[in-house]
């Protein structure tokens, strides 16, 4: 039985740090684990422009522990007034990474998301032409879509549409919870690919439901069946180079959590590595976690793969109920578990 692995050090391509307190104290767990970080732009107000992506990146910098060698890659918030010129300039400065794209409302700090997705294909034509990397938060929002069927709706509505439009475009289709995600992305060229947080790979819906409301469980995308986890869990570890780690770590106080209208968001920093490879150790598929951890995210997103490893060893510990932040607390993805493998560094 294998008892360690090492692999490159990995990165993370979809993760919430927040802004002020909160971000100054979840940075290092994710620094600790990860070189580089794909950071989602839905502060409130959000990062539209070159200008606050850069002062943001500033602040996520200062955070960084002393010797810690880590790289925050920035994301600008798309809006129905995104300035095409602007977010090419922050592109070809090396500030952008790519762009997000949230339907209006979709989730946490949406408000300022996209209301049509035709409004932006400008934009889009314009990240085509430069190879601005998209980030989509693929789920339809009006009221009549059940909220199980949003992401695959999103598919039919929109999703479909951009790849035929702007056949060069990158594409990342972000968190994707269904068999008919993967199926899409499989079925696209080598420019659509898609991040898999380390939630939906350990749940389906009913952790959220059963037994009383499991608020810690809750995101956006919502879980969804029992097929739709089983179907991430054979496309995350298949070895296809268009799956590719993405915690989706999204930071809500206990207190902004265990409320009458709870947030939407896992805190999955502090244990990511720990939690994927648990899965893929389940999966007997421990050969592939490299390539979903540390290098194909990198080969889409055109940047080489990171210098230095890390190492998990098979080890029994429990993961605290809560951890301390920002004066309160916070309680992490697996708090009150076991888990079979500890990160070393
Ligand atoms: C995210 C957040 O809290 O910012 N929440 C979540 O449930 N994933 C937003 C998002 O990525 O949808
Ligand atoms: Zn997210």
């Amino acid at each position: 039985m294998t008892d360690t692995v090492t692999i490159r050090r990995p990165d993370d391509w979809h993760l919430h740090f927040r802004d002020g307190d909160v971000m100054r104290e979840v940075v290092p767990y994710t620094a600790r684990q990860f070189a580089r970080a794909i950071v989602m732009p839905n502060l409130s107000p959000p990062v539209t422009t070159v200008e606050l992506a850069k002062a943001y990146r500033e602040r996520i910098m200062a955070a960084v522990p002393q010797g810690v060698d880590f790289t925050p890659l920035m994301t600008c918030y798309l809006s129905d007034t995104t300035d095409p010129d602007d977010l090419a300039r922050g592109a070809s400065e090396g500030v952008f990474t790519a762009a997000k794209l949230y339907p209006a409302n979709a989730t946490t700090n949406s408000a300022h998301g996209v209301s049509d997705v035709e409004k932006i294909y400008p934009v889009l034509e314009r990240m085509e032409a430069e190879g601005i990397v998209l980030c989509v938060h693929g789920e339809v929002t009006s009221a009549d879509i059940d909220v199980f069927d949003r992401e695959a709706a999103f598919i039919e509505r929109y999703l479909r549409d951009i790849v035929v439009n702007f056949p060069k475009l990158k594409v990342v289709f972000e968190h994707i919870t269904t068999s008919d995600a993967v199926d899409f992305v499989m079925e696209s060229g080598p420019q659509v690919a898609a991040t898999i947080t380390p939630q939906h790979l350990h749940i389906n819906r009913n952790a959220i439901l059963v037994g009383g409301i499991q608020p810690h469980n809750y995101c956006l995308p919502v879980a969804k069946r029992e097929e739709h986890r089983l179907a991430l869990r054979k496309a995350a570890t298949s070895g296809s180079p268009k799956f590719f780690l993405g915690t989706d770590s999204a930071p809500h106080l206990r207190s902004a959590k265990e409320t009458s209208c709870g947030c939407a968001g896992i805190f999955g920093a502090p244990y990511a590595l720990e939690s994927y490879i648990t899965v893929f150790d389940e999966e007997d598929a421990l050969d592939t976690f490299e390539g979903f951890a540390s290098l194909h995210g990198p080969a889409f997103y055109g940047l080489p793969v990171n210098e230095g490893e890390v190492t998990l060893e098979r080890v029994e510990h429990a993961v605290p109920e809560t951890l301390p932040l920002a004066g309160e607390e916070i309680v992490p993805w697996h708090g009150g578990q076991e888990l079979g493998w500890r990160f070393v560094g």
